[in-house]
């Protein structure tokens, strides 16, 4: 089973991408677990790049972030998928196709395009998008912003439509819940919307 979390930052994608991990190693289940950008060496470099580096154009940025998708894929998720584990992933190229297709205007089927090629087709079982209000979300980050978390307020707004959007073409794969309910709520909903793909009924 393959997951992703996508949300604004602070709308709690690393809480609940641990939460599930959690509950599906109780089952029994072995969990693999990546952030995006990163989890492997090249990926985790281009992350300082795009988040800590240099002001860079929009293309630039797209192609950093679909170039540490592809090596995640290719060496991580997919050996992953083959052997039968669960993939979790906090971002995934709904990200992409949101912050660069449709925040830094590059088009939403541009992006998702180059990052199909990028990641050789592969789609998520299930995607859950954590929606919450732009403010709310500066408001949970706090501290020091990184270089996308700095953009402008009409930049984030822009994203969280984006979700809305991207959830209404796939409603499918895409649900979005609001990332204002409880922890401990969200992650029964998610548990429960994962029973389909195999995971197991609260006893
Ligand atoms: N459902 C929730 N309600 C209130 N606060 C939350 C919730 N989920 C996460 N938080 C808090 O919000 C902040 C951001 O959460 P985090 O999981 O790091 O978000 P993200 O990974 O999407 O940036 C953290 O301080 C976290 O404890
Ligand atoms: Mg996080």
């Amino acid at each position: 089973m393959f997951v992703t979390f996508e949300g604004l930052d602070g709308s709690g994608k690393t809480t609940q991408a641990e939460l599930l991990r959690a509950r599906l190693e109780a089952d029994g289940r072995e969990v693999v677990i990546a952030r995006e950008p990163g989890g492997t060496e090249l990926g985790e470099e281009l992350r300082r790049l795009v988040l800590h580096g240099g002001e860079m154009t929009p293309w630039a940025e797209a192609l950093l972030y679909a170039a540490a998708r592809a090596e995640l894929v290719a060496e991580v998720v997919a050996p992953a998928l083959a052997r039968s584990a669960d993939v979790i992933l906090d971002r995934y190229l709904d990200s992409s196709v949101v912050y660069q297709g449709i925040g830094r205007g590059l088009g939403l089927d541009e992006v998702l395009e180059l990052n199909l090629l990028a990641v050789g087709g592969l789609l998520p079982d299930r995607t859950f998008v954590l929606a919450l209000d732009p403010a709310l979300s500066g408001a949970r980050v706090g501290g020091r912003p990184d270089r996308i978390e700095r953009a402008a307020e009409s930049f984030h707004a822009r994203v969280a439509a984006g979700y809305e959007r991207l959830a209404e073409l796939h409603p499918e794969r895409i649900l979005v819940l609001d990332a204002t309910l409880a922890r401990e709520v969200l992650t029964e909903r998610i548990h429960d919307e994962l029973i389909p793909h195999g995971l197991r009924r609260p006893r």
